[in-house]
């Protein structure tokens, strides 16, 4: 048996203005998504926005519904929105923040299991890294770069590939 330990990196950075001018630029703009949000039965907002590579910055927030599984989260609203309409644009960075209607968020908001795999499924598809950048309504920010810092062991394409028995 061999234990083996897997090494990420997250950057933290105690307020906005410490961060650099494109993280604050797309900070901006996934709060401003907040306000396309629907969410009657979470009461919790999310934002998103996503840089790409031709400067275009898409925003998208989550979509609830009364059949709860039928809603879709901030990030794969502004993800999927993106890829529709820029299908061979890469995506450089995606920024996340969060406001709830009865009290404040005070860490950054993570993205969910399925959208980090939405996410990875979108580094594989582009063949780049996706810088990701998260914040809550007071507290630090956090920032990784590449998916692989928040879904390590991800499930991926290679692994539907059909390999010879031996
Ligand atoms: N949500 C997001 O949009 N993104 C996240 O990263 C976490 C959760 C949404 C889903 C649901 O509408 C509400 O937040 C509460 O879970």
């Amino acid at each position: 048996m061999n234990i083996r330990k897997i090494q990420i990196q997250i950057e933290e950075y105690d307020d906005a203005g410490s961060l650099g001018k494109a993280d604050l630029s797309l900070l901006t703009h996934a709060q401003k998504a907040l306000s396309g949000s629907y969410a009657p039965y979470s009461e919790f907002h999310v934002g998103a926005a996503v840089l790409l590579e031709n400067g275009k910055i898409i925003q998208g927030s989550n979509q609830e519904n009364a059949a709860y599984p039928s809603g879709l989260c901030a990030e794969r609203v502004a993800i999927f929105h993106a890829q529709s309409i820029y299908p061979d644009v890469k995506v450089k960075a995606i920024a996340i923040t969060a406001e709830a209607e009865h009290f404040i968020t005070k860490s950054p908001v993570t993205p969910c299991g399925a959208c980090r795999q939405v996410i990875a499924e979108t580094e594989n598809r582009q063949n780049g890294k996706i810088r990701i950048i998260m914040k809550g309504q007071e507290g630090i920010i956090q920032a990784v770069n590449g998916i692989e810092h928040l879904l390590p062991l991800v499930f991926q394409e290679e692994k539907l590939k059909k390999s010879k028995r031996s």
